[in-house]
C-alpha cells in the first residue's frame, strides 16, 4: 500500500484549482440510470469512488465513455443487471445510491446493504422506509437489499434524521412516481442542490432543493443531458485549513464560497484573513499561529462534519484550548489517536474532544483510517518537526485528486512511496 513521505515547516504558497466534488459527483452518475438517453457528465473528479462507481454501472451492462478531460457518458438503455453486489458496495458505501433510481425506472433492484464504516454504523434504514412508504415491496435478504414496485406512489415523507444520501436516493426515486412527493426535514447540502439540477436538466420537476422541504412532481420519463458538477467544498475547505495551519497564504480557484460560509467563519475567527471573489477565495495567515477554536459540526449549512477531521489538525497547533462536538457521526475522531502520536495534547469526551494547542507537532510514522481523517494526518504532517510517513493512503485517493501535486505546487515537501 502506498504512504505519503511529508517534510513539516513549509508554509504554504501559491495557487490552486479545485476538482469537482465527489459528493455530488457519485450520486448524479446514479441519476444516469433515469434517463431514456445518454447523460454526459462534466468536471468529474479523477478519483477511487469514481472508478468504483464507473465499474458498478459498467458490471451492469451500462454503457460508459469516458475522455480525456474525465467527462462521463453514460447510456443505460443496454443495462442488463439490477444488481449491485457486495465486493463493490463493501468499498464504497455509497453505491446504495442506485437503489432509488433503478427501483424507479426498472421496477426492481437487488443491491448489496452497505456493510459497516470506520466512522459509524451509518445504516441505510431511512432509504428503505422511505421506499415501503412509495409502495415498494422491500425485504432484506442475505446481506442484500431486493426491492421490487411496479410503479412507484408519491407520498410526504417525514425524515427522522437529515441524510445526505437518503434525501438523493429518496428524490431520484421520487422522479418518476405516480404524483408529487414531499420530502421533509430533508438534506440542505449543495451536493443534494447539484442533483436536483441534473434531475431537473433531464426533465425532472423539483422544487426546494436546498431547503428542508423538497417537492417532486412525477413525470413519466427523464432524458438524456449535459450537466457539469459542481466544485468539491471539503476539498476547498481542507486547503484552506492546510494554508491556515502551516501560516501560508493560498488562493483556491474555481470553488463557490458561498457554499464554505461556516468554514470560512471559523478560518476567521481562528485569525485568518480571508477574501472571496465569485470563485475564488484567498487565505492569508502569513507568519501568524492559529488561535484554537470551538467547533460542533451539523448539518449544512451549518459547521460540516467532513471538515471536523482537518480543523482537530488545527487546533491542535493552534493558541490556546478549544472543544470540538461531532454530532453526525458516532465515532470520527480515529485521527485524535494518530494525532497524539505526533505529540497532539487532546482528551476524548464522548463525542468531545477537547484540545490544547502545543506549539509544535513532531513528525512520525501515522495510519490513515478514513477519508478525512487522512486528510488532517497529510495536515498535520505540513506542520510537524521532521518527516511524517502516512499509510494506508488509498483512503486519500478516495477523495482528494492529486493531493500531493497539488501541495507540492503550494510549496509542500509531500511525495509518495509506492509500497
Ligand atoms: C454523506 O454520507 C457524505 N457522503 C459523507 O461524506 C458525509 O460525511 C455525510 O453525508 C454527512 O454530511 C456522500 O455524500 C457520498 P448521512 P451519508 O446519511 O449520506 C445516520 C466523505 O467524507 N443515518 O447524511 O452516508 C448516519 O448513520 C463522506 O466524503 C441513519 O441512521 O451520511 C449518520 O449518523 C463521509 N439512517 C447520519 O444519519 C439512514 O438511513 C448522517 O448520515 C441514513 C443515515
Amino acid at each position: 500500500m502506498d504512504k505519503l513521505l511529508i517534510t513539516g515547516g513549509i508554509p504554504l504558497e501559491g495557487e490552486i484549482r479545485i476538482s469537482g466534488a465527489k459528493n455530488a459527483a457519485l450520486p448524479i452518475l446514479a441519476a444516469t440510470l433515469l434517463a431514456d438517453g445518454p447523460v454526459k457528465v462534466g468536471n468529474i473528479p479523477h478519483l477511487q469512488d469514481i472508478t468504483t462507481t464507473m465499474e458498478l454501472l459498467g458490471r451492469m451492462g451500462v454503457e460508459l465513455v469516458v475522455d480525456e478531460r474525465m467527462n462521463i457518458e453514460v447510456d443505460c438503455s443496454t443495462i442488463r443487471e439490477l444488481f449491485a453486489p457486495y465486493e463493490l458496495v463493501k468499498s464504497m458505501r455509497a453505491s446504495i445510491l442506485v437503489l432509488g433510481p433503478m427501483l424507479a425506472r426498472f421496477g426492481e433492484a437487488v443491491v448489496s446493504l452497505p456493510g459497516g464504516c470506520a466512522i459509524g454504523s451509518r445504516p441505510v434504514n431511512l432509504h428503505i422506509e422511505g421506499l415501503v412508504k412509495m409502495g415498494a415491496d422491500v425485504h432484506v435478504e442475505g446481506g442484500y437489499i431486493h426491492a421490487k414496485a411496479r410503479r412507484l406512489k408519491a407520498t410526504r415523507l417525514v425524515m427522522d434524521l437529515v441524510t445526505v444520501t437518503g434525501t438523493e436516493n429518496l428524490m431520484m426515486a421520487a422522479t418518476l412516481a405516480e404524483g408529487t412527493t414531499v420530502i421533509e426535514n430533508a438534506a440542505r447540502e449543495p451536493e443534494v442542490v447539484d442533483l436536483a439540477n441534473c434531475l431537473n436538466a433531464m426533465g425532472a420537476k423539483i422544487n426546494g432543493a436546498g431547503s428542508n422541504t423538497i417537492a417532486v412532481e412525477g413525470v413519466d420519463g427523464l432524458s438524456g443531458t449535459h450537466y457539469d458538477v459542481l466544485p468539491d467544498r471539503i476539498e476547498s475547505g481542507t486547503y484552506l485549513a492546510a494554508a491556515a495551519i502551516t501560516g501560508g497564504h493560498v488562493r483556491i480557484k474555481d470553488t463557490q464560497p458561498r457554499m464554505l460560509e461556516a468554514v470560512i467563519e471559523k478560518l476567521r475567527e481562528a485569525g485568518a484573513r480571508v477574501e472571496v471573489g465569485d470563485r475564488w477565495i484567498d487565505l492569508d495567515m502569513k507568519g501568524c499561529r492559529p488561535r484554537a477554536i470551538n467547533i460542533r459540526t451539523s448539518p449544512y449549512p451549518a459547521f460540516p462534519t467532513d471538515m471536523q477531521a482537518q480543523f482537530t489538525t488545527l487546533n491542535v497547533v493552534a493558541e490556546g484550548a478549544a472543544t470540538i462536538s461531532e454530532t453526525v457521526f458516532e465515532n470520527r475522531f480515529m485521527h485524535v489517536h494518530e494525532l497524539r502520536r505526533m505529540g497532539a495534547d487532546i482528551q476524548l469526551e464522548g463525542n468531545t474532544a477537547v484540545t490544547r494547542g502545543v506549539e509544535r507537532l513532531t513528525a512520525a510514522p501515522v495510519m490513515a483510517t478514513d477519508l478525512r481523517a487522512s486528510a488532517s494526518l497529510v495536515l498535520a504532517g505540513l506542520v510537524a518537526e521532521g518527516d511524517t510517513v502516512v499509510e494506508r493512503i488509498y483512503h486519500i485517493d478516495r477523495g482528494y485528486e492529486s493531493i500531493e501535486e497539488k501541495l507540492a505546487k503550494l510549496g509542500a515537501r509531500i511525495r509518495r512511496v509506492p509500497a
